[in-house]
């Protein structure tokens, strides 16, 4: 999603910003611009391709500056288009760049018209640079704080002024931005993220919601907001310098085709690594204060979304059958907009891959706000908000994930959910020394395990060349592997295009097997566990229809293969932790399907990595 980089410094800032940008193409992204302040006028480049092919625009034109903002643009309003682009100018006056979204845009857009500013975007971001130019006279900081009273909605934006030209102005509210203070030659940067400043500086201050930003040479100035609305004022504030090491988003793909398939094959690291150094299960993993609220609580409220609600829907049937506790999962978007009933002892669980996720922290912040205190999440990124915004967490150490489609961050999530299940299972008494004892042994063993269903790559290659050729496909799984087939239909649609569906498979015959013909491959996911003989009758029912069945079956599940019958024998049942295993034929599958169809693996059409507008 939209990515921001911007510097102030004593020398030709561009090759940095740049380099930021490439740092943030992960996150997906379909336009991309730099601005600087050049020999006292505003220059520019923007394209709708790759940030290699802005790099090589700006050495065309020679754009260089010590001051600038640069940009990666997910599209929201208006297509994908290079006038659409940031940075987006105002009278030639001002630049800037925007990630979020402005509810008000329309009415800002009709006011500022009557002012005869003339718009040459789509976008809503064009406002903002309108408004900041309408309220300039002389003091850019004093200017941007008039604009941003105006806005309703979510940004974080960075902008510099034709006229002042040593000076950057940020501001943030409902989207990330932090603050970078260089570590030498007084210059300083902004970013959306952390990464984009991998190499330049460590030193990173995370502004907080609300919070506007001077930027100068050898400087900077952090005011809050105080207030809401047009009413609000802003007042000094300091923020804690933190060192922050963010990895660099230039990973390297070794021997893989795809970061996708890298991370799938990372997965037996991934895992040994979230659980490295568990030897005794105690709710202390999750903070220090975690054993007092797991006494207190008598339910768990899980928020998440995409593949991360996923994790929690498999979380579910954990946290019931294992710890016994009333467990509700929500998907973050829907749960902030529906009227529910508040329970103040519920546990609530965000999930989430990048922690930043707009609709999870907006799910939690509505969930806090009808008095839910007990906060917890599940996350890959240490120094995220969701992290930040929480009273205890667990952090997976899945690493960076680079493909857009989440893999090895889904198995690690439900490395930490496991271990969370085992914990308030023990704080309940429902947790043996014997049963933690096995539970840690199984968790020890995974990584081997799942070196084992990797193994299994090349048979997976040989059904993808049929899957490339379908339009459809339905999955099947029950209990608590229902939630995996839905992951595996989820990464099939995200990077194949294929339209895929997962049912709990006792479904199928209460509406989606009049789908059911020879056309379409119905993948069941089948661990040999307490309901694999109700299985084999759903799977009878498709037979039966002509259906073709793609079947993962644990050995000693006497499931065999025969005409319209695939099989690939997975492991032995691993029990609870079966789930861990059974995804990953799955994310094979979709991945090399998508391989065969020749479609952009690591950035699918449309999608972004790190979702952070609602
Ligand atoms: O960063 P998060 O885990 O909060 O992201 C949630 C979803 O946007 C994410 O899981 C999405 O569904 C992925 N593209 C799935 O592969």
């Amino acid at each position: 999603m939209c990515g921001i980089v911007a510097a102030v410094a004593q020398r030709n800032i561009v090759p940095i910003l740049v380099e930021g940008l490439k740092r943030l193409e992960y996150r997906g992204y379909d336009s991309c611009g730099v601005a600087v302040h050049q020999d006292g006028v505003l220059r520019r480049a923007r394209s709708t391709s790759r940030v290699a092919e802005l790099d090589a625009l700006i050495a065309e034109d020679k754009v260089e500056g010590f001051t600038g903002i640069a940009h990666t643009r997910w599209a929201t309003h208006g297509a994908p288009a290079v006038h659409n682009a940031h940075p987006h100018f105002s009278r030639d006056r001002i630049a800037l760049v925007h990630n979020g979204i402005i509810e008000n845009h329309d009415e800002l857009r009709t006011e500022l018209q009557g002012k005869g500013y003339v718009f040459s975007s789509q976008t809503d971001t064009e406002v903002i640079a309108h408004l900041v130019d309408h309220y300039y006279d002389g003091d850019l900081f004093a200017a941007v704080k008039l604009a941003i009273v105006r806005l309703h909605g979510a940004y974080a934006i960075a902008v510099f002024c034709r006229d002042e030209p040593h000076r950057v102005v940020g501001a943030r509210a409902g989207s990330p931005l932090i603050l970078g203070v260089g570590e030498s030659g007084g210059e300083n940067f902004l970013a959306s993220d952390a990464m984009a400043l991998a190499g330049v500086t460590s030193q990173i201050v995370y502004l907080e919601e609300g919070d506007v930003v001077d930027l100068q040479v050898g400087k900077y100035w952090i005011e809050a907001r105080q207030g809401t609305g047009e009413t609000a004022s802003y007042a000094r504030i300091e923020r804690p310098v933190r060192t922050v090491y963010a990895h660099s988003g230039a990973a390297e793909l070794g021997p893989y085709r795809h970061f996708m398939q890298k991370e799938i094959f990372e997965q037996p690291r991934a895992i040994g690594d979230t659980l490295e150094g568990v030897v005794r299960i105690t709710p202390e993993l999750f903070g220090s204060d975690a054993g007092k609220v797991f006494k207190d609580i008598d339910s768990v409220l899980i928020l998440a979304c995409g593949t991360s609600y996923y994790a929690g829907c498999t979380a579910k049937y954990w946290l019931e059958s294992i710890a016994g506790i009333s467990t509700q999962v929500e998907i973050a978007s829907e749960y902030r907009y529906r009227d529910s009933v508040p329970n103040p002892r519920a546990l609530v669980v965000t999930i989430s891959q990048s922690g930043e996720t707009a609709d999870t922290i907006a799910a939690l912040k509505h969930a806090r706000s009808l008095g839910m205190e007990h906060t917890l999440t599940i996350c890959n990124v240490a120094t995220s908000a969701m992290v930040r915004e929480c009273k205890l967490a667990y952090i997976t150490r899945a690493g960076i994930e680079i493909g857009v489609a989440s893999t090895k961050a889904f198995s690690t999530q439900l490395a930490g959910l496991f271990l969370l299940t085992l914990a308030i299972a023990q704080v309940r008494g429902r947790l043996s020394d014997a049963q933690e004892a096995d539970y840690i042994r199984a968790m020890r063993h995974l990584p081997t395990a799942l070196q084992a269903v990797l193994a299994l790559e090349p048979q997976v290659i040989a059904w993808s060349q049929d899957f490339a050729r379908k339009e459809n496909a339905l999955f099947l799984g029950r209990g608590m592997h229902y939630p995996i087939a839905l992951e595996g239909a989820l990464k099939l649609k995200e990077i194949s295009y294929i339209h895929a569906e997962a049912y709990p498979a006792g479904e199928l015959k209460h509406g989606p097997l009049a789908l059911v013909d020879a056309n379409m491959p119905v993948v069941t996911v089948a661990p040999n566990d307490v309901l694999v003989d109700k299985l084999k009758s759903n799977m009878q029912e498709v037979r039966a229809r002509g259906g073709e069945l793609y079947v993962f079956a644990d050995a000693g599940s006497r499931i065999t293969s025969e005409p319209g019958v695939h099989v690939i024998r997975m492991p032995e049942h691993y029990g609870a932790l079966s789930p861990i295993l059974h995804v990953v034929p799955l994310q094979l599958l979709a991945y090399h399907t998508a391989c065969a169809r020749g479609t952009d693996v690591d950035k699918p059409r449309n999608l972004a990595k790190s979702v952070t507008v609602e």
